[in-house]
């Protein structure tokens, strides 16, 4: 058999390439067999950050001893950024080696030529049955390019043990609330000898995640979402440049210092240590923090991010996720379909919304199941109207210009965040960057 494995090597620029390499024989099932040609082989890409892998891993087993076919999970890295850049060199080299592709729900206009109608195989009864809004998403030219997988927002984590020894009734409404408890608490647990307390973690990285994390920054201060729904170029404003701004003022005094190299794992390592006060996050962390061997089971909890300061001020959680798509190259779509069904069944969203995981469903019904509020994630439930109005980036209007569009920004921010720009001059060159990218148009 096959084995197969992505490396990633950092260069001495500290760029990050991937390359997906592998050694020796034939592909079982490569040949094409079909689900009533004998047992077939399907490459699935995916699961990575948390305990993604172990669920995927668990699910592909079972579609297996369920359907006579094999499944092998191709691991690929945490930086949503560089699973990108290794999807489009495989895609790009029209590589049929792997079947499946777990996509950011971001990527439908870059990708989506790359990829089958699933709904061609997949019955319109079942797609109903999803957030429209997310089946929407993933329609681009009129094909249904990939089936909602889990959905995710932006969400404070804070920790009710410390809220309390320093007299806070509840988790802070705004920004400036924020950085006052982190303050507080941050001084008052260093002095009691825990010098690597910090007040609050994020991603501060440059990639993806820093853009839906200072989207969040910016979106809640009233400073818009850097490009509008009708395509205009909108962040260079004061409230998006008072945001960035502010959020560089939190590193390395209630952030580390290397916040600004954070990804979601970093952020939770120090949160899961007992080492934070606050975290910025996605859901999946919280199942993780409730894990028997965690210091801080039982120590938090999970709620909207905070507003802005101005008057303004909104909520802003930016909407993630995670979609099925199935390549227009996979010897074998009718099974690689069939597996996207499963994993993205009823039960298997079920299970995967149950302890010990903590992904968000995207299907309504899911949300109902007793068995999930009677769970200890019966904050999903709770949370649900936070998920419905998270705030989405501009890729539906940028389309295959996203990642351009993207990548100038988190650059921008991360030049505030490192100091070696002034807010106002950062969004002000990335207001005249994003106008030559989009031209003429989108
Ligand atoms: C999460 C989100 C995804 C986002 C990524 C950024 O995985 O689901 O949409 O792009 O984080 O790091």
């Amino acid at each position: 058999m096959k084995r197969w494995k992505w490396v990633t090597m950092v260069s001495a620029m500290g760029l990050l390439f991937a390359t997906a390499l592998f050694a020796g024989g034939q592909k079982e099932g490569a040949a094409g067999a079909s689900a009533t040609g004998g047992p077939v082989t399907i490459h699935i890409a995916g699961g990575a950050v948390g305990n993604e892998l172990q669920a995927l891993e668990a699910e592909s087993a079972a579609w297996a001893k369920e359907s006579g076919n094999k499944v092998v999970v191709v691991t690929t890295p945490n930086s949503t950024t560089d699973r990108l850049a290794l999807f489009q060199q495989q895609l790009a080299a029209g590589s049929s080696s792997i079947d499946v592709y777990q996509i950011d729900v971001v990527w439908p206009s870059i990708l989506g030529d790359y990829f089958i109608d699933l709904s061609r195989y997949i019955p319109q009864s079942d797609i109903s049955q999803f957030f429209p809004r997310i089946i929407k998403n993933d329609t681009s030219g009129g094909k249904l390019i990939a089936i909602p997988w889990f959905t995710d927002a932006g969400l404070l984590f804070y920790r009710t043990d410390l809220l309390a020894k320093y007299g806070f009734s509840g988790p802070p409404k705004t920004w400036a609330e924020l950085e006052q408890m982190a303050q507080r608490i941050q001084a008052g647990e260093r002095q009691a000898g825990n010098s690597d307390f910090w007040g609050f973690v994020w991603q501060g990285n440059a990639y993806e995640g820093l853009t839906c994390d200072a989207l969040e920054w910016i979106f809640s201060n009233g400073g818009g979402t850097i490009v509008s729904d009708t395509g205009a170029i909108s962040v260079d404003n004061p409230q998006a440049v008072a945001a960035v701004k502010m959020a560089a003022s939190w590193v390395n005094t209630i952030s580390p210092p290397g916040v600004t190299s954070y990804m979601e794992e970093d952020a939770r390592g120090v949160w899961q240590a007992g080492n934070a006060a606050f975290m910025r996050n996605w859901p999946y962390a919280y199942q993780l923090g409730e894990s028997a061997d965690s210091p801080i089971k039982g120590k938090f909890d999970i709620t909207a991010l905070p507003k802005g300061n101005g008057p303004d001020a909104q909520g802003a959680d930016t909407l993630g996720g995670w979609n099925l798509a199935v390549s227009r190259f996979s010897k074998s779509p009718k099974d690689a379909a069939s597996l996207v069904q499963y994993l993205t069944s009823e039960k298997v969203e079920l299970e995967r919304a149950m302890p010990p995981y903590s992904f968000l469903p995207t299907r309504p019904a899911v949300y109902r199941d007793p068995a999930l509020a009677g769970s200890s994630n019966a904050f999903i439930v709770k949370l649900l109207p936070v998920f419905e109005n998270a705030i989405a980036r501009p890729s539906t209007v940028t389309k295959d210009k996203y990642n351009q569009v993207s990548s100038a920004f988190w650059t921008a921010v991360h030049n505030v965040l490192t100091g070696q720009q002034s807010a106002s001059d950062a969004m002000k060159a990335l207001q005249g960057q994003l106008e030559s990218i989009k031209g003429s148009g989108w």
